[in-house]
């Protein structure tokens, strides 16, 4: 009896901790507080699903949906059609046009501008999930309210 209640003691005091930390708040950017990205892509395209396969690996949840006309979205979305790549993506009502790096997305919730979202045009090799023999040089764009853009971030290569 008296070897059980030390038992059962030595074990409480092992289960405390993790208790104690499972109940302590999430930090900010920690996964679960990450919001979902919807992605509206074709279902031909190899790179985009690269590109929800890294935003993943960053911890967020995506919702990819394969439509026949992906430019329909864009347009929805606020994207300039001179801004266009193969998907679009809408997170906390931003719009996420083409290969945008998750570090931008990220950044872009925390500082909530007010804008449209971001845009990374074409398809430009080295951006995340289009890794690949060359690394070019390209520019992360925001998307302003009034439908100008201007560079958010620039990636060398
Ligand atoms: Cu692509
Ligand atoms: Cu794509």
């Amino acid at each position: 009896m008296q070897r059980r209640t030390l038992l059962q003691r030595a074990f409480a005091a092992l289960l405390l901790p993790a208790v104690a930390a499972k109940a302590a708040p999430a930090a900010p950017g920690a996964k679960g507080a990450l919001p979902v990205i919807e992605v509206y892509k074709s279902e031909s395209c190899g790179c985009c699903h690269l590109w929800v396969d890294h935003l993943r690996a960053n911890g967020f949840t995506v919702k990819a949906t394969d439509v026949p006309d992906p430019s329909a979205y864009r347009k929805k979305h606020g994207v300039p059609e001179a801004l266009g790549s193969c998907h679009t993506g809408v997170v906390a009502g931003y719009a996420l046009e083409g290969h945008v790096p998750a570090a931008e997305v990220k950044r872009l919730l925390a500082e909530r501008p007010k804008a449209r979202g971001l845009a990374v045009p074409g398809m430009p090799m080295g951006s995340p999930g289009m890794e690949g023999s060359r690394k070019d040089s390209y520019d992360v764009l925001l998307i302003e309210a009034d439908g100008r853009s201007r560079v958010y971030r620039h990636y060398g290569a």
